[in-house]
């Protein structure tokens, strides 16, 4: 299949110049020295092996990746058969549940040492071993930065949680339980057990939530191999998987395969549409938005409800749908969902992937083998389930996931274009997830059915980091009374596990100044799905009274930061509509060609 492409000479890896620089003989041999001193040898090292990179980022400090240590032996030995050499290095860490104040805050910290580690040390090509949330777009961030020939593994998800006979998919079912203990159906022990449940096995969260999302995505990038992503991670399959990502990267070295000739335009698109179908995470957004500044693509929020918004719900998967990681790898993962789209006429057929073949040659004629999870393109869970962008005085993007808001909500705020419905409420405003766990059930702030809960202070620069938030629970008086959601807004994001009728990733930030910042507790907003609007219903002269105001205290401010890199990151880092990029790097791009 590869026949026909170019390729490069051994002369012309770039791990030469370290290894093998006759101009250089000092160098070389200081920089081959200290490689030898375990049991390399140099004929490894000399000969014209390629030497690949494994970017190891499972450690006990990172329990959903932390089977990658055991895969990672296998994607060496497909390394080693196909003549290349493994060099495995450790990852910056960044566990979605165990990093304090958020794992967000990490993304672009893993970034940036990835990026020194690609470039600055011999290497050929990488292995990119990911997982949990953030760790897929931290790393191929970086490779797109660097341009490297890189592939990327996921860890796979868990298996199905089990409890009591019913499935417990991990994030969607802590959201569950919180309500049923908020509503005393459940004591403290028996909540503990529930969530435990959903958490079986090693790998990462078995929900589409963020970490399935983006691996998925990285599938439909074309960055991954085909059909890996949704292996569960005890499968035999994975360890398959990571032993043919092994034996491709080494191809990849030779064909000059890159990033840059991956992920193009028509690869976004793809992903924007993939990201719709598989009902993934509004996280996403950020990071793809990201990626693609990285590898120097402009992809917009407005990209993705032109490409992404009429775009049906495919997979049945939670939080969308009921099923869990086993049943939609089952089904046929990413390339029976892919298969669906092609034959819609909704992918670029064309795009480029690792495996050297374009994306309609791995997919098309693909089928689901069980459409209760997959279903087809003609008869969807939900039509139009991508993503809506809402503008107005509240925020110039906000980010609304369409797919998990109540049919009773979609059929009275979006039914038809020309529907003059609107939603419009009262706002009780929340200043951090502090703020609104500690006084979410205070009576005087009035909350009933009709009220917008708004969270603030909650963006990049206001975490610092931007918490995963916005999905905030009613009072336990309305839980037990049986509204188990109202509409939330906020300028954090959302866990990809859950499903509140939210309106998030709101930009700029009320630390940015703005319009969330000028909001007050009782003021009305009215939200218009249909035009994509989202305004605060108070007069201008008002309004500008209030901008003047915020001036004058020298803006909205936040709190103090705990450690360097949340100084550092505040100064520079861009907004979440940006793809929270940090804004000084994007400008270097394909840094590998010396
Ligand atoms: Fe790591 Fe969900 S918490 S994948
Ligand atoms: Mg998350």
């Amino acid at each position: 299949m590869t026949e026909g492409r170019r390729r490069i000479t051994p002369q012309q890896l770039r791990s030469r110049l370290w290894f093998d620089n006759p101009a250089n003989p000092g160098m070389t041999a200081l920089y081959l020295e200290r490689y030898l001193n375990y049991g390399l040898t140099r004929e490894e090292l000399q000969s014209g092996k390629p030497i690949i990179g494994i970017a190891q980022t499972g450690s006990d400090l990172s329990p959903c990746n932390r089977h990658h240590v055991e895969l990672a032996k296998r994607v060496r030995e497909g390394i080693t058969a196909m003549g290349g050499v493994a060099l495995e290095f450790p990852c910056h860490p960044i566990q979605e549940t165990g990093k304090r104040p958020t794992a967000a805050l990490d993304r672009n910290l893993a970034y940036l040492s990835l990026v020194e580690v690609l470039y600055g040390y011999p290497l050929d090509g990488v292995v990119l071993l990911t997982g949990c949330d953030k760790t897929m777009p931290a790393c191929i961030m970086a490779a797109a930065t660097v341009n490297l020939p890189a592939i990327s593994l996921n860890v796979g998800p868990m298996l199905n949680g089990w409890h009591q006979g019913e499935r417990t998919g991990s994030g969607t079912v802590v959201w569950k339980a919180r309500e049923r203990h908020a509503a005393g159906d459940i004591d403290y022990a028996q909540f503990m057990d529930i969530v435990g449940s959903s958490a079986p096995s090693v790998g990462h969260c078995n929900t589409m939530g963020t970490a399935s999302t983006m691996n998925a995505l990285a599938e439909a990038l074309g960055m991954a191999m085909p059909g890996s992503a949704a292996i569960p991670a005890p499968y035999r399959e994975r360890g398959q998987a990571a032993y043919e990502t092994g034996k491709r990267i080494v191809e990849m070295v030779w064909e000059d395969q890159k990033p840059s000739d991956i992920m193009t335009r028509e690869a976004f698109e793809n992903a924007i549409v993939a990201n719709a179908a598989i009902g993934g995470s509004t996280n996403a957004t950020i990071h793809i938005n990201a990626i693609a500044k990285h590898v120097g693509i402009e992809i917009t929020c407005d990209d993705w409800e032109r490409i992404g918004f009429e775009i049906p719900l495919l997979a049945n998967v939670q939080p969308a749908g009921v099923y869990l990681g086993e049943e939609y790898f089952r089904a046929g993962g990413l390339p029976a969902i892919m298969a669906e789209l092609i034959a819609a006429g909704k992918v670029h057929e064309d795009a480029m992937t690792c495996n050297g073949r374009t994306i309609g040659e791995n997919c098309r004629g693909k089928f689901s083998w069980d459409r209760a999870v997959i279903r087809p393109y003609e008869d969807p869970l939900i039509e139009k389930a991508g993503f809506l962008n809402l503008k107005g005085t509240l925020f110039d993007s906000a980010i609304m996931k369409t797919s998990v808001i109540s049919k009773e909500f979609r059929d009275r705020y979006l039914s038809n274009p020309s529907d003059p419905n609107a939603f419009e409420g009262r706002v009780v405003v929340f200043e951090g997830p502090e703020d609104y766990h500690h006084n979410i059930d205070n009576p005087e702030l009035e909350i009933d059915e009709t009220t917008i809960l708004v969270m603030r202070g909650t963006g990049p620069i206001g975490y610092p980091g931007s918490a995963e938030v916005v999905n905030m629970q009613p009072p336990a008086a309305l839980i037990k009374r049986g509204v188990l959601s109202l509409p939330c807004i906020g300028d954090g994001r959302q866990s990809g596990t859950s499903g509140t009728p939210s309106i998030l990733n709101a930009s700029p930030e009320a630390a940015a100044n703005g319009g969330l910042a000028l909001l007050q507790t009782g003021d009305r907003v009215r939200i218009d799905l249909n035009k994509r609007s989202a305004d605060i219903l108070i007069p201008a002269d008002e309004l500008q009274r209030r901008r003047a105001e915020l001036e004058a205290r020298g803006g909205f401010g936040y709190p103090d930061s705990q450690t360097p890199w949340q100084e550092i990151q505040r100064a520079i880092v861009d907004q979440l509509s940006e793809g929270m990029t940090l804004k000084p790097a994007v400008k270097y791009q394909r840094v590998a060609q010396f």
